[in-house]
């Protein structure tokens, strides 16, 4: 089985994945990283050169190779993953989804001075960076809610990889030891 963390950009999917990774011991996988490597390009001159479409396929590709091909990891997914194709579904089948469902003041404090490198928030004049993301954001939560859970992130002191830590040795205790966690 496997792990997969969804949420927006900036929710914390990677940094708690390799958290949760030191918690658990299983290797943490970044697909948006994994991507880069097997493509030898960045996902910013991906997104200008084949445009948002060629990327979804690109990752819905990456998605499955790592589905069949590494067991027992933890995934960080990119923002957009859980949104297109079957990923969702996909995902579901081949282990626990948890959403980090971060608040948008998070979500801003930490993409607002990296927005320029996302490609995805390249924005217009006459619109704010803020009421794009809550946009897209609100879009995109009835996909993110389908996650098997969902962990509230409201603060930068709240650790999430603590907390699915925990779930996982009360739901999968033989698995996952209180003691391991320690
Ligand atoms: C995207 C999020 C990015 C990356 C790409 C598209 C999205 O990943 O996959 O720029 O659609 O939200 P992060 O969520 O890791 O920043």
């Amino acid at each position: 089985m496997q792990i997969f963390l969804i949420g927006f950009m900036g929710s914390g999917k990677t940094h708690n994945a390799e958290k949760l990774s030191e918690l658990i011991g299983w290797p943490f996988l970044d697909l948006d990283r994994y991507i880069e490597k097997k493509g030898g390009q960045s996902i910013a001159k991906l997104f200008e050169f084949g445009g948002e479409a060629q990327f979804r396929k690109i990752e819905q590709q990456a998605l499955l190779e790592i589905i069949e091909n590494k067991h027992e990891h933890i995934i960080a997914t990119g923002g957009g993953t859980p949104i297109f194709f079957d990923n969702l579904e996909k995902m579901k089948s081949a282990g626990l989804v948890i959403y980090l469902d971060t608040s948008l003041d998070l979500i801003m404090n930490r993409i607002e001075h990296t927005a320029e490198s996302r490609p995805l928030l390249k924005i217009g004049p006459g619109e704010t960076l803020k009421n794009y993301v809550e946009n897209l954001l609100n879009k995109r939560k009835e996909y993110y809610h389908k996650a098997n859970i969902a962990i509230e992130v409201n603060q930068e002191l709240d650790k999430p990889a603590e907390t699915i830590a925990e779930y996982l040795s009360l739901i999968m205790p033989d698995k996952f030891s209180n003691a391991d966690l320690e």
